[in-house]
């Protein structure tokens, strides 16, 4: 049976209309060569080394589209040194995160990691779009803040804008700035998310878009609900939580068990992970937070300065315990571990037999 295909499958050159957002390399490389959209999140890596990473994911797409993804909040500090940062900090935060690596005996990183050696930061920002705009990404991609001058510059450049959007106040926002593509990203979603459903959200950023293409993202793990989405009026799925079960993520096997034991209702908005609304799979770090004595998060990006070492460590280390990662209520497609190529396959026949299940259900 031939790829069931929308039209910004030929404005972007892809097989399938599924777009795939992952801070990996090797699954970005994957999800090419499986015939999708791989979107490549550089919202962890620190300024330096971004270039080399963009570099080295250029030479193995041979050309392939991809997208960058960038996580701009606005009321960010100027300057990203988390040292200074950490010395404001307030003392019953400082005094209940000593309280949780005591009762949990955190070890001490012993690897660098982003969410040690930086915050977020106006100077980050700055170095992260520099080098977007330098590189041969097809598409900009932002979430969280909405920047203007950046939009119009990337598609001064040639490059597709697209924009996560969580209510229809915010796309018309994007819309307002030029933004070319909407991504529905409902409450489901892993990462950052609004107070909106993906199956309530879609229709109603599809209205606003006028036109514009919509994907539609969170809570994605089938093909059956890619095909869904596209009957909701979306030209695609951006899928998040997924490529954490691929062999190409590098998924420590601590947090592969935790997201093979989980299901929907194991994932949870919080903010203990970097100061806004995100949702998580539970562990006993993030339940801590929930508990009476747990003082609220801060804001962003002081919680990530409190407790980035404490994340970091937790994944170097594998700690069975309290490990967890940003995940949507999407991780009940994750049973076993599995390969990109694998996934893909799964997503594109499982279309299929929803296409042809549709053709055989529904009557005109
Ligand atoms: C581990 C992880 C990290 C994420 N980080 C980002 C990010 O840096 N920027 C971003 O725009 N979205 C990020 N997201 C959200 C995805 O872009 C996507 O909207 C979401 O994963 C879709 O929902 P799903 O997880 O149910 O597939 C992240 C998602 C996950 C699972």
């Amino acid at each position: 049976m031939a790829a069931l295909r929308t039209p910004i499958c030929d404005t972007l050159g892809i097989r399938h209309p599924i777009f795939g957002f992952s801070h990996e390399p090797d699954v970005v490389v994957a999800i090419a060569e499986a015939g999708g959209f791989p979107v490549l999140g550089l919202g962890r890596d620190a300024p330096g080394q971004i270039p080399a990473i963009v570099e080295a994911v250029e030479r193995r797409l041979d050309g392939r589209p991809y997208g960058i993804d960038l996580m701009l909040p606005a009321k960010v500090p100027q300057q990203a040194d988390p040292r200074g940062l950490k010395a404001a900090l307030p003392p019953e935060h400082v005094a209940f995160v000593e309280g949780l690596r005591a009762r949990f005996a955190v070890k001490p990183p012993g690897a660098p990691s982003f969410f040690i050696t930086h915050a977020r930061s106006e100077a980050l920002f700055q170095a992260q779009i520099d080098a977007v705009l330098q590189s041969n990404a097809r598409a900009v991609v932002t979430a969280i803040g909405l920047r203007a001058s950046l939009i119009a510059q990337a598609r001064s450049r040639g490059k597709l804008t697209m924009s996560l959007v969580g209510t229809v106040r915010h796309a018309r926002k994007a819309l307002d700035m030029g933004v070319d593509v909407l991504v529905a990203q409902g409450y489901d979603a892993g990462g950052h998310t609004g107070p909106i459903g993906t199956l309530s959200l879609l229709p109603q950023i599809v209205d606003a878009a006028q036109g514009k293409p919509v994907l539609a993202a969170g809570g994605i793990a089938t093909g059956a609900q890619v095909l869904g989405c596209i009957g909701a009026g979306a030209q695609g799925a951006w899928l998040g939580t997924l490529w954490m079960a691929a062999r190409e993520n590098h998924t420590p096997p601590a947090l592969m068990r935790r997201l093979i034991d989980s299901g929907s209702d194991d994932t949870v908005i919080s903010r203990a992970h970097s100061g806004k609304p995100c949702r998580v799979v539970r562990s006993a770090w993030i339940d801590a937070w929930d508990e009476p004595q747990a003082p609220a998060p801060l804001g962003m990006p002081y919680q990530q300065v409190l407790t980035g070492d404490v994340f970091a460590s937790i994944h170097e280390h594998g700690d069975a315990a309290l490990i967890y990662e940003a995940a949507g209520q999407s991780v009940f497609g994750i049973t076993r571990e599995t390969t990109v190529a694998a996934q893909m396959e799964q997503l594109v026949s499982e279309m299929q037999a929803a296409w042809r299940r549709l053709g055989a259900f529904v009557t005109a």
